[in-house]
């Protein structure tokens, strides 16, 4: 990662740091998160979003509420924090998977047995070390997606969707880290970035975050990537993932699904950056995997109508009828068929070969 304006959060001992990326790209402005009720509204309103992103956050919004207990609170008590953190967003298994590990580094009989000063410790020192593991996978998977391409310096044209960058993660990304990886190998790259209807995460902060980094790169509609592998030779479709299930089926922004259908129709090969911690093997099959509604709101405005005078045609950007009913499910499932494979810190690795790697 070129720049260190990319960097979303920040750990400074008495707070959490946010970069507030509902503000990205129009002004660079900070959240302060200071015990778990700002981290949980921070999850929610996307404050901070992205897997991995998610995850730290939740762990230092915990290591905050943990300071507000004078003394040692019951184990259940312990847990009634976590899960309403937890809670905060169902579908990325980052989250959950977070506080599990948590909870198998000092289990209950080792919470009774420790002092609350250690347990505080701890978890502290836990979170920045999920922080830290976070960014080296991220940089292992981004040098072994370079694997998959042409060793020596090669023209290539990527689409990818959503926000998987720096800003989504810890740093670097999962499929933005690829991206990067590739651009540091030095290729000459063409980046085409969906920009994700209807939260906009690829218009608002990929299309940020590759100009940033002095990447080539259009910007195009989700509606458009069907022309776009009719009329250019794409060399390949990476995007990132929130929970992969045992049989390799994988949820991820809603559009992820079409654009793997459309690669397969035109034979571009589909991969999916993740780390280890997306894996989900309690899971069966995509159809287990929860998926967030969100707010119609996200569907129904848009703030790009303006007359002449500058004014909007339309009451505060919004787009259609008062009173339609919108769908805005956040997520959807791409089922294993369709991915050609995933890249980990651990290799390339095909879905039906996921639970030998890390199962
Ligand atoms: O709703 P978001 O912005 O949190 O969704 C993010 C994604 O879908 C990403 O692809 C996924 O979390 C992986 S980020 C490395």
């Amino acid at each position: 990662m070129k720049k260190e304006n990319l960097r979303p959060i920040f750990w400074e001992r008495e707070n959490l740091r946010l970069l507030d990326q509902r503000q990205i790209p129009g002004k660079k402005e900070w959240f302060v998160a200071k015990n778990a009720e700002d981290a949980i509204f921070a999850i929610r309103e996307m404050v901070v979003r992205g897997a991995p992103a998610i995850a730290i956050t939740g762990l230092f919004g915990a290591v905050l509420e943990l300071r507000k207990f004078s003394s040692k609170p019951s184990y259940s008590e312990l847990q009634n924090v976590f899960s309403k953190i937890i809670e905060s967003r169902p579908t990325a298994v980052n989250l959950r998977r977070a506080f599990d590990e948590l909870a198998q580094r000092i289990p209950e009989k080792k919470y009774e047995s420790i002092s609350w000063e250690t347990f505080k410790e701890e978890s502290e020192s836990f979170a920045i070390s999920v922080y830290e593991e976070d960014l080296r996978n991220n940089l292992q998977l981004g040098k072994n997606g370079v694997s998959l391409f042409p060793s020596s310096p090669s023209k290539l044209k990527i689409i990818t969707h959503c926000n998987t960058g720096a800003l989504a993660t810890a740093g670097h990304g999962t499929a933005l880290g690829v991206i990067r990886s590739l651009k540091e190998a030095g290729h000459d790259l063409t980046v085409y970035a969906d920009e994700t209807r209807p939260y906009l995460q690829g218009a608002r902060l990929t299309a940020w975050e590759l100009m940033e980094e002095e990447i080539p790169s259009f910007l195009i509609t989700d509606s458009m990537a069907g022309w776009v592998m009719a009329s250019e030779k794409i060399d390949a479709v990476i995007v990132g993932v929130d929970r992969v299930a045992a049989n390799g089926d994988s949820a991820n922004k809603i559009g992820t699904y079409p654009l793997a259908v459309l690669a397969k129709y035109h034979g571009v090969p589909f991969y999916i950056a993740a780390t280890e911690k997306s894996f989900d093997f309690r899971i069966p099959s995509g159809s287990h995997i929860p998926i967030e509604m969100r707010t119609q709101d996200e569907v129904t405005r848009l703030n790009f109508l303006k007359k002449e005078n500058g004014q909007p045609i339309l009451e505060e950007g919004v787009i259609a009828p008062k009173g339609v009913k919108a769908l805005n499910p956040s997520f959807d499932v791409t089922p294993a068929s369709l991915i050609t494979a995933f890249i980990t810190e651990k290799g390339i690795v095909k879905p039906e070969d996921i639970s030998k790697v890390f199962g």
